[in-house]
């Protein structure tokens, strides 16, 4: 059946309506009681129960497809028309269908929100980066090996440009142009060079934060990375496990507790209760000193995390790969988020 109605979408996009007569005879053919969709409908009653739904919707495509076809070819007709110069507007409008956000916009939008109500701005740079805003910078001279930690897109005409691997470089642009205090969160695409699978894909979106001010503390950080989880996740268990990273000093990776209620909370927390959320740290002084910051004067806290996988953890979407495919029937389930 799916092939049959396959066919006759294909034949439908094919037709050609020259005059009104054959306007008529399309209306006859397909769209009358007795026409040709009206056929395929009662065909339904053979599809088995579990296939109904799916294959209904199929062929209510066609009918608007029909139905298109012959409004528009309707509308040529008539404005060709001189006699009828009114429009009807008694006649039904056309309902169109509504689009959904992306559950990466929708994640990205909630964050936003969450940040520009306690003061912070939205700051963005360039997908293409060079070394020293991506790297340098952020206290990764050349030999470095946390580079490695960072699978990077070189781009062969230029061995300073790369594909941006996090948006912490959009806060070495924004510290080089902006004096403190800032507060400013980095939304944005990254890109690193990886294999692609359920848990990890090749690009991905990111959000960073950036706090420069005087007598900024581990404290201030805490108390913010609380008040976010709170307000996006409804949790209020924290904890801050010691990390690395090059840029900030200390650094800490930030836990959430999940809880252990379902069986699913046991799968994607491993059985511990704890999910890992984001990495955060003080902005190294080094880092300051490159972006023209007395690090005697200010200090700062920073921290990032990537959309995808909170927007799988809120959604329990089990396959990254299901947010690039631009699928409607997977798009369509996020209709009712904002
Ligand atoms: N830039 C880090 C990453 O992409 C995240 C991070 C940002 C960590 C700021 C600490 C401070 O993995």
């Amino acid at each position: 059946m799916t092939e049959e109605i396959k066919n006759f979408k294909k034949k439908l996009s094919s037709i050609k309506i020259n005059n009104e007569k054959e306007l008529e005879s399309f209306r006859l053919e397909y769209l009358s009681k007795k026409g040709l969709i009206s056929s395929l409908f009662s065909k339904l009653k053979q599809v088995s129960k579990e296939n109904k739904k799916f294959v209904g919707q199929q062929i209510n495509e066609v009918k608007i497809l029909a139905n298109e076809i012959y409004d528009l070819s309707k509308i040529k007709f008539s404005s060709s028309d001189s006699n009828q110069k009114f429009e009807d507007y008694s006649k039904p409008i056309k309902i169109l269908k509504l689009g959904s956000r992306h559950p990466i916009s929708i994640v990205k939008n909630k964050i936003i929100d969450i940040f520009l109500k306690i003061g912070f701005d939205i700051s963005e740079g360039p997908e293409i980066e060079d070394d020293w805003h991506n790297f340098t910078a952020l206290n990764l001279p050349e030999y470095h090996p946390a580079r490695d930690m960072q699978d990077t897109f070189y781009i062969n005409k230029n061995p300073d440009w790369l594909l941006r691997t996090h948006t912490s470089s959009v806060q070495i642009r924004h510290m080089e142009n902006n004096k403190p205090p800032i507060r400013t969160i980095s939304p944005g695409r990254v890109y690193r060079n990886e294999d692609i699978s359920a848990r990890s894909h090749c690009f991905f979106h990111q959000i960073e934060g950036l706090y420069i001010d005087n007598n900024v503390s581990f404290v201030d950080l805490k108390q913010t990375l609380l008040h976010f989880t709170k307000e996006l996740f409804g949790k209020n268990k924290i904890r801050l496990r010691p990390s690395y990273f090059p840029f900030t000093e200390p650094s800490a990776e930030l836990d959430i507790y999940w809880g252990l209620n379902s069986e699913a909370d046991y799968r994607i927390t491993k059985g511990t209760g704890w999910l890992e959320i984001l990495g955060c740290g003080m902005v190294d002084p080094n880092v300051l000193n490159n972006c023209g910051i007395d690090p005697k004067e200010y200090s700062g806290y920073a921290f990032g995390l990537g959309l995808e996988r909170i927007a799988m953890l809120l959604y329990q979407i089990d396959d990254i790969r299901t947010l690039y495919e631009n699928d409607i029937r997977f798009l369509n389930q996020f209709s009712k988020s904002i």
